[in-house]
């Protein structure tokens, strides 16, 4: 077996094997404009354990990083944190390839297997709290469902104090580095916030349960270990808590205003609302579809206070840019926002309706009616953009209490 790819210590007797996908653009729907990292950690024990796989396409660069280490036929335990395909999608290749003992997942975890692969007899439940012997150390589990799948469940290593957090407190970030240490804090805090809204927004309150559970359980965590992007050695508490604030939601005076313009005037419109909302105290963060992914539009949305929305009206309905990201954000779940819809329209001008009630649906505050043009903005039209921009802009004061 090859070794071209080496493996990387974190731990006493814990290595990286994970996978470097730097061409990543796409995580289903999701823009990662800086790739991303499929982890799996090899533990030295009594019992040689291999947390997690990676996505399918990179079994070679697994079993590579591996084999730098021990031989691969080694392993006796392979343990799955999250059979989302990025980390189970080679499971069943690799438990060829090892021929492992045993494979543990939480009892979800059980079931998604086999649902996605078909029975494996060495397939093994590890319930909530329970301990698991490697001979000379041990491994504890703690099902995290619905974060953020209802399979997911975090171990803990505890000689070394490894936490394996799966999804949780991890980023898209292709990165060389693997340290979060070695990284830019800047990038690290906004991929974090990115993964976080694009992935776990919808779980933030079970994100504040689980940082409690953790908080109980007695763990001495020296060390976190996701599933993406960079291990965390130092400095725990900023990514936890980065983890609280974003959980929490708490809005800002930020206010996102997004929009697609089929000849310009919604764009106008967006623009000198923009301009009233900035007037009246707000940060306005104006995001035109047409240069802006809808995984964007969610990570600003995180800590915004205010969602203004602008659509044209095309055969009746709201423009299709506009009806994806509405869609997107629904399950998004963005929680305490206040909000308004705004567009030009030649004849019918139903879409800032439907995109209203869209809005309501999704549990954000509507404050304004709709605000309409006809064709394109008279100066007098954009004198009622601007004074709506500002009307959002002192509602968004009461509504953060600044
Ligand atoms: Fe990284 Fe939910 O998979």
């Amino acid at each position: 077996m090859s070794s071209a790819f080496r493996a990387v210590q974190i731990s006493d007797r814990v290595f990286w094997v994970g996978a470097i996908d730097w061409g990543l653009r796409d995580f289903h729907g999701y823009a990662t404009s800086r790739g991303s990292t499929y982890n799996a950690y090899l533990v030295l024990a009594d019992k040689v354990t291999l947390i997690d796989t990676v996505k399918a396409p990179f079994k070679g660069e697994l079993l590579s990083r591996i084999s730098s280490v021990i031989e691969p036929s080694r392993i006796n335990y392979i343990v799955s944190n999250h059979a989302e395909m990025d980390h189970s999608g080679c499971l069943p290749d690799i438990i060829e390839a090892v021929n492992p003992e045993k494979v543990f997942a939480s009892p979800m975890g059980v079931a998604a297997l086999t649902g996605h692969f078909g029975p494996e007899e060495r397939l093994t439940a590890l319930k909530d709290g329970e301990t698991l012997s490697l001979g000379n150390m041990s491994l504890s589990s703690m099902e995290t469902r619905m974060l953020h799948w209802p399979d997911s469940m975090m171990t803990f290593l505890h000689e070394g104090g490894v936490l394996f957090s799966q999804d949780g407190f991890g980023m898209h970030l292709a990165t060389a580095a693997l340290f979060a240490d070695q990284n830019d804090p800047s990038v690290l805090q906004f991929e974090g916030a990115k993964y976080f809204a694009n992935i776990l927004m919808p779980m933030s309150k079970i994100v504040e349960k689980t940082l409690s559970k953790v908080g109980q359980s007695g763990w001495d965590i020296r060390v976190i270990a996701p599933d993406h992007g960079p291990v965390w050695r130092q400095d725990l508490g900023t990514m936890i808590g980065w983890y609280q604030t974003w959980a929490a939601q708490k809005p800002t005076m930020k206010a996102v205003v997004f929009f697609d313009t089929m000849w310009n005037s919604t764009a106008t419109m967006a623009r000198v609302i923009g301009d009233g909302l900035s007037a009246a105290g707000a940060l306005p963060k104006v995001m035109p579809l047409s240069g802006n992914h809808r995984s964007d539009v969610a990570t600003e949305l995180l800590d915004a206070g205010a969602l203004v929305v602008g659509t044209p009206t095309i055969n009746n309905n709201m423009f299709p840019t506009v009806a994806d990201t509405m869609t997107y954000l629904k399950g998004l779940k963005p929680a305490h926002k206040i909000g308004a819809v705004f567009g030009s329209f030649g004849w019918s001008g139903e879409a800032p309706g439907h995109v209203e009630a869209a809005l309501k649906d999704m549990g954000v505050t509507v404050i304004e009616p709709p605000l309409r043009v006809k064709y394109v903005p008279t100066p007098s039209d954009l004198d009622l953009c601007r004074q709506f921009g500002e009307r959002i802009g002192a509602k968004l004061k009461e509504h953060t209490g600044t």
